[in-house]
């Protein structure tokens, strides 16, 4: 898959240009809101200074890891605080790639387009394996495509952009996998929080030298401009992904570790429940407007959003473009997401007003 520039910021800008009223449904950035306790970390580390305002340990304030740590349940020593789930993705490829023991990157078809992004950046080739049509994914069909070159196996549950939700025997196939490969696992589990199924399972769930759990606070605190995300690896990995980390980045932005420490710590699990619920509302109404509309959709397990299928209108930036014009409602064309689902659009659901959205693309599709 080419990767030239973040389709994502091409179709932002375009909607953002529009003279006319857009419903933007293109990004991933939460608009539900942050739990108030953010806002009060972030007031609580303004007035501290002095040294709280120099470099933190490059690996991650050490709280932060430890309340991490504990989460997890694993040793605090396994966590590496990062620049969002994107560097921890990054620091994970970079690790399965750099050991010698090959490199190819087996990745989902839908993907969510930073995977072959960074494969290419990396020096890595890109494996392709297709999903179903509902996303999920088959690990026998991973192992036929895994090879003695097979470095990395890349998974998202939930996904982007499927919503699929891969379940325990999914990932344990897929760890397993990976050991028989000489592989790692690059578990992205940045939407773990966003799963209205119930069989979400962390690949944590499984011990092994051969998988990195990636993570984030981006979407579960609606914080994706803090960049705070982290990664869990074994201890055979830790240090040299901790050391492209310093030397990437030195560390991760410190007032964003100390209020995303405070939010952990003083955040009701309501808050999330809150936000899945009203997901779970968003989800509803946009499907059953889409039912209306006459068009196919995945029904998400997990995630925020929705891939649609409308008759004879592929999911091409031109289309996309033309929903900007023509219907106010900004999606994501499919082809951004590999090949598999080039007929499809995908509409984040980052906005109350997903019924109106749902209605002017039916209003469009009837005149057309
Ligand atoms: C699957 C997946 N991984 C990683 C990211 C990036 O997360 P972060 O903002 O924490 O870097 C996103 C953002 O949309 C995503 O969808």
């Amino acid at each position: 898959m080419e990767y030239e520039e973040p389709l994502f910021f091409r179709v932002m800008e375009y909607a953002a240009n529009s003279d006319a009223d857009v419903i933007d449904m293109v990004s991933g950035n939460p608009d539900w809101g942050s739990p108030p306790a953010l806002a009060a970390g972030l007031h609580e580390y303004a007035d501290t200074g002095g040294r709280q305002f120099q470099y933190p340990p490059s690996e991650g304030l050490r709280e932060l890891r430890e309340e991490i740590a504990a989460r997890r349940q694993v040793p605090v020593e396994q966590v590496v605080v990062t620049n969002g789930a994107g560097e921890a993705n990054y620091l994970a490829m970079g690790r399965a790639l750099e050991r010698g023991a090959g490199d190819e990157v087996v990745m989902t078809d839908p993907v969510y387009p930073y995977y072959p992004g960074k494969t290419d950046m990396l020096g890595g080739e890109q494996v392709f394996v297709e999903t179903a049509e509902d996303g999920s994914l088959d690990p026998a069909d991973v192992r036929a495509a895994a090879s003695e070159d097979t470095a990395c196996i890349v998974a998202t549950t939930p996904n982007n952009p499927t919503g699929a939700v891969y379940g325990e025997e999914t990932m344990r196939e897929l760890v397993a996998v990976a050991e028989d490969h000489d592989a790692i696992l690059v578990s992205d589990e940045v939407y773990d929080h966003f799963d209205y199924s119930g069989r979400f399972t962390s690949a944590l769930e499984f011990d092994s030298e051969h998988r990195v759990v990636v993570n984030a606070f981006s979407k579960s605190l609606a914080i994706t401009g803090f960049r705070v995300g982290y990664c869990i690896a074994p201890e055979s990995h830790v240090e040299p992904m901790k050391s492209r980390h310093m030397l990437t980045n030195v560390a991760t932005s410190r007032p964003a570790q100390a209020a995303v420490l405070h939010a952990l710590r003083e955040t009701d699990p309501d808050y999330y429940e809150q936000t899945r619920e009203t997901l779970r509302e968003r989800v509803d109404t946009f499907t059953s407007a889409l039912d209306d509309a006459g068009a196919e959709y995945t029904e998400p397990d997990g995630a925020f959003y929705v891939l649609a299928r409308f008759p004879d209108f592929p999911g091409t930036l031109e289309n996309t473009f033309e929903l900007i014009d023509e219907a106010g409602v900004a999606g994501m064309p499919g082809s951004g997401f590999g090949s598999a689902r080039e007929e499809w659009l995908r509409f984040a659901l980052v906005t109350p007003r997903v019924e109106e959205a749902a209605d002017r693309l039916a209003a469009y599709f009837a005149d057309r």
